[in-house]
């Protein structure tokens, strides 16, 4: 890419002081199943796939991106694993000098098949969302089977994917009597755990609204249970880690409602359709399909991410306003 002009790894800064250096990249906006707070029941309003992102198309977007400090990228969707060819892309975008670390979220349905080529591409990461053990619960969460998830995570551990990250969205009425499973199941793979409180988003607000359940009170009852070291691992995403004594488990309470993290916000979403979107709860964007199927120059792209990154809000108002997106997380690469 052309390096005069707009170079600058530390251009990418907000107008709250907060440097972007991290981006959520969705390659599809499809997905092998529904969890009920995230896809409605027969939603089939998908991206055409000629909005979608080429690999070249996208290759040039992080190149640029990485070339204005953004050091990590994380695959995601929709279920990512559903995009052709994600192994190539991987290795692409682990090729660009200025990427330190490309991670994966997946729904793991399909990762038995993917584990070894992708970490072979390159891809140093993996979480894996699962938000029951029980296969008649997953099945009502998810609409899908839960012995392929569970192969797929087997795959990934002996492809030698560490940490595995297991996100688990905490949901009232649903699986709040299965933290303590989760968290053995955990301590016996030595994955790591995150619990995620619900948000809503578009027209599954309700129904994430409905479950909601306050990480602060759940991370109270499991400390009666088990005995935490706060304060580990401080800083990077959004989750705030604890350890279990005398073991490796480290367990993250990801609070976007009950205790937001967006003054510390450093990431940006790329939806399939080349929208970027400057934070997960709110409309502001820029589209930069047209702009690349137009002929815009690498400099002008990289000023164009500078300048968008200036409109990127101060936080999301979940709280204040939970109608108010109307965008899905499958949407916007959640
Ligand atoms: C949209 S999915 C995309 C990647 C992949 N399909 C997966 O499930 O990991 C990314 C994450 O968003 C979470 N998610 C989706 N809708 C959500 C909501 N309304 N509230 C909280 N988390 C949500 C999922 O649980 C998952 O951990
Ligand atoms: S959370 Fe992930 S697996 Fe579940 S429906 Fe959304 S995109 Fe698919």
């Amino acid at each position: 890419m052309n390096n005069t002009g707009a170079q600058n790894d530390s251009a990418l800064i907000d107008p709250f002081g907060r440097r972007i250096e991290y981006l959520r990249l969705s390659v599809t906006d499809k997905c092998n199943l529904r969890c009920f707070y995230c896809m409605p029941k027969g939603f089939k309003d998908f991206e055409q796939p000629e909005h979608w992102l080429t690999f070249d198309e996208i290759e040039r977007v992080i190149e640029a991106f990485t070339e204005l400090g953004v050091a990590r990228v994380r695959l995601t969707g929709g279920e990512p694993l559903l995009r052709k060819n994600i192994a190539e892309l991987s290795q692409r975008l682990t090729a660009l000098p200025g990427l330190n670390d490309l991670s994966l979220s997946t729904n793991a349905v399909l990762l038995d098949k993917h584990a070894n080529d992708l970490q072979n591409a390159g891809v140093s990461r993996i979480n894996v969302s699962l938000d029951s053990l029980q296969a008649e619960r997953f099945k009502t969460i998810t609409g899908g089977q839960l012995q392929p998830v569970l192969d797929g995570l087997m795959a990934a551990k002996r492809a030698g994917f560490s940490p595995i990250k297991i996100n688990m969205v905490a949901m009232k009425g649903i699986n709040d009597d299965e933290f303590a499973d989760m968290i053995e199941f955990c301590l016996e793979h030595d994955f790591t755990l995150r619990f995620i409180e619900t948000m809503p988003m578009g027209a599954t607000a309700d129904d994430a609204t409905d479950h909601y359940l306050d990480l602060q009170t759940v991370k109270k009852q499991l400390s009666k249970r088990y005995e935490f070291i706060t304060g580990v691992m401080p800083g990077g995403g959004p989750a705030r880690y604890v350890q279990i004594k005398n073991t490796n488990l480290r367990i993250g309470f990801i609070t976007p409602i009950s205790q937001h993290f967006c003054e510390t916000c450093n990431r940006v979403r790329l939806s399939v359709d080349g929208t970027l979107y400057l934070c997960l709860g709110q409309d502001d964007k820029v589209e930069l399909r047209p702009l690349l199927r137009n002929g815009i120059s690498d400099d002008e792209l990289k000023n164009v991410l500078i300048d968008a990154i200036r409109q990127k809000p101060e936080k999301h108002e979940f709280n204040d306003k939970p109608d108010q997106v109307v965008r899905l997380m499958s949407m916007t690469g959640g």
